[in-house]
């Protein structure tokens, strides 16, 4: 039966540099309450000037992972792109990355699932790849938060927490009958909690998607009940990794590290305490990164994969929760 393995990953994080201190010049916060209520330390954003989008950061992750896995573009057969935060309102960046990438024709599926991207799209490739519809996919989470965070104290909860970048997996399904690759995986949506977190404009549901009064009154900023999308991933996430781990017929002593979207260091904490784990099964980069939504998890596992914390024959669990709502687990092993 043919499996969906991960043959190479790779990142990109944006070369400004944004400390907590920094933060302090535009709005009222302090280095203390972010890292307290956080973990945070420090994130990465585009340069000020712009001119770097979702596929530009997409684009340099690709060109790594492509290297290390051997692939040129015409080896892709479907290009997955997840991010909330597209180049433009349409067409989405899949097809932008697909012409940086110099390739004329080759499909490419934009998915919005905000902080769970990684787990809609490593399922939608398995489910391509195991149909015979394609061999190859390149997935790719990324986002540009920075240009479209309130910088005033306004905005002050949801703009400490979210940083800019990319990550992405070269994906190939092989024949073998060893218990390899997506082992197994649980995706969930509710949207009854759509407004816990979002940014409303420009809506199609207006009779006018975008105006001066709706930028003056912010409208086209991200807002967040964080203690309600916070409390949704203490629940959640236990839950659904368990649900997960049954599909793998694992328990959570086979699995060698947990990646969790990276949203709070104190969700990912609780989460650990949840499961009963030790603190080196989890991985952490939200101090150097913050929140990058649909890029977090595959920049974690390139990190991870890079340090040689995982690697052949490991098993990961991955786990996420955010907008939507949604949320989802995954398990995964790497070939021996
Ligand atoms: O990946 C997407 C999914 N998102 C998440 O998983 C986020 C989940 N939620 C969270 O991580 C937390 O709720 C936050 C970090 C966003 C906020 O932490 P909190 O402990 O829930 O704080 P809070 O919103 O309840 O606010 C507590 C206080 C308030 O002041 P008062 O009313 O007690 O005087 C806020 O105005 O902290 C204030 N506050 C801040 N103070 C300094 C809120 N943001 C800031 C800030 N700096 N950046």
């Amino acid at each position: 039966m043919k499996k969906t393995m991960i043959r190479a990953t790779g990142r990109c994080l944006p070369s400004r540099l944004v400390t907590n201190e920094d933060l302090t010049r535009w709005m009222d916060t302090t280095d203390e309450w972010i890292r307290q209520r956080t973990g945070i330390e420090q994130r990465y954003w585009v340069p000020e000037e712009g001119g770097v989008g979702a596929a530009d950061l997409g684009l340099e992750a690709s060109k790594i992972a492509m290297d290390r896995a051997g692939w040129k573009p015409e080896d892709i057969d479907l290009i997955i792109f997840a991010t909330l935060s597209p180049d433009i309102f349409f067409p989405g960046p899949g097809c932008l990355l697909q012409h940086k990438l110099g390739l004329e024709t080759t499909p490419a599926l934009d998915i919005r699932q905000q902080c769970t991207g990684f787990f809609y799209g490593m399922t939608t490739a398995d489910a391509y790849i195991k149909s015979g519809y394609y061999n190859r996919v390149l997935f790719v989470g990324s986002e540009v938060h920075s240009t479209g965070l309130d910088k005033s104290t306004a905005g002050r909860d949801v703009t400490v927490i979210f940083g800019d970048g990319a990550g992405a997996v070269c994906l190939e399904g092989v024949e073998t009958d060893a218990p390899v690759g997506i082992r197994g995986a649980s995706l969930h949506a509710q949207g009854k909690h759509a407004d816990a977190l979002m940014t409303e404009a420009p809506a199609s549901r207006l009779s006018q998607r975008l105006t001066h009064e709706m930028l003056d009154q912010g409208r086209h900023f991200p807002v967040m009940d964080g203690r309600n999308v916070y409390k949704l991933a203490l629940t959640r996430l236990p839950e659904v990794s368990y649900q997960a781990l049954e599909q793998a017929g694992a328990g959570v002593e086979d699995v060698d590290l947990i990646i969790p979207h990276q949203a709070n260091m104190r969700i990912n904490q609780g989460f650990q305490k949840a499961l009963n784990v030790s603190e080196d099964k989890m991985y952490h980069n939200i101090q150097r990164y913050g929140n990058t939504t649909a890029g977090s998890i595959p920049i974690a596992l390139d990190e991870a994969l890079e340090k040689g914390i995982i690697g052949k024959s490991s098993t990961v669990l991955f786990a996420g929760l955010g907008a939507g709502v949604t949320w989802a687990a995954l398990v995964y092993q790497f070939e021996d």
